[in-house]
């Protein structure tokens, strides 16, 4: 039988500018503007799982404004089940600002709107799908009382994405199985649980995390790949390819994960990264988040 995943999470318009370089502070450059792109941590990990696959349901919010449309576009295009997305009267869509330089490289400023409507009173009200998915999938873009809420409503495999590292429950952020991060998140999550790593390199911080008490951890290493931790250590290569734009990338990697750990029930987390990392070399190709991310039939790079 096919499994759910259930992401609760986030949902923004992406308001994307190209720039030859990132400006210094106090400095004005001429950039170039893009379409109002579709895009948000939970939105983006929802639609690369939907479309390697995956049923995906999302829990979350939008406002009443003109950038709903784009927001929820590919949302509903892929498939995912939007009955929990609730549109807010009073709310300004989650809107992200984005600049992207000539090297693909991307600076982002958030500004959550009714992705902070999805707090703890919020997600009780959709305990039961929670409760009935064979995956939840998490990220840092919605307040932590929603977050922790999630978590106790989870009767499933827990998977988080601490992105961006915000101060969550502890005892909710150890259910990770795997916890995804990349290396300077899985810094200041282990400075977060009061157990700071020694050593910045990507095998003592997959230790360290282990160490913390996650069961699992996946820590993402852009061209590099990635370390899976389960307990046991396995570097994940990623295929080499030219870099347009990586908006994203790490969120394609999420969902790809999630949708290749609920088509091959019981294959290991390595091989599921292994996946997951074709599906991000993948996005970086081509520009904007969802906008670059694979169907199921598109030819992943080796
Ligand atoms: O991870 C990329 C995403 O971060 C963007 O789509 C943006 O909306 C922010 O949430």
């Amino acid at each position: 039988m096919e499994g759910t995943l259930v992401v609760v999470g986030s949902i923004n318009a992406d308001l994307v500018t190209h720039v030859e370089r990132h400006p210094q502070p106090g400095e004005t450059l001429l950039g170039r503007g893009d379409d109002i792109k579709a895009g948000g941590k939970g939105a983006n990990q929802a639609v690369a799982a939907a479309l390697q696959g995956a049923h995906v349901e999302f829990v979350g919010a939008v406002g009443a404004d003109h950038y709903r449309k784009p927001a929820v576009r590919n949302l509903h295009s892929s498939g995912v089940d939007m009955t929990a997305v609730t549109e807010i009267d009073d709310e300004l869509t989650g809107l992200a600002v984005i600049t992207v330089d000539e090297k693909g490289e991307n600076t982002i400023i958030v500004v959550p709107g009714a992705n902070a409507r999805v707090d703890d009173q919020y997600v009780s009200g959709h305990r039961e799908r929670i409760a009935a998915a064979d995956i939840v999938l998490l990220q840092g873009e919605i307040p932590p009382s929603g977050f922790r809420e999630a978590v106790a409503a989870a009767q499933g495999r827990v998977i988080i994405n601490l992105a961006p590292v915000v101060d969550v429950d502890r005892e909710s952020l150890l259910r990770a199985d795997p916890l995804i991060a990349n290396e300077h998140e899985a810094g200041l999550i282990l400075d977060q649980l009061g157990t700071p790593a020694d050593d910045d390199d990507p095998h003592a911080l997959a230790a360290a995390l282990i160490d913390a008490g996650f069961s699992s951890a996946v820590i993402t290493l852009g061209a590099a790949g990635a370390l899976v931790a389960d307990p046991e250590l396995t570097d994940i290569p990623t295929p080499q390819v030219e870099a347009v734009d990586t908006v994203g990338a790490g969120d394609a990697f999420a969902g790809a994960l999630c949708a290749k750990l609920l088509a091959e029930p019981g294959i290991a987390l390595a091989d599921a990264a292994r996946h997951a990392a074709r599906v991000g070399a993948f996005s970086v190709t081509r520009s904007g988040a969802q906008d670059s991310y694979p169907g199921a039939g598109d030819l992943l790079p080796e």
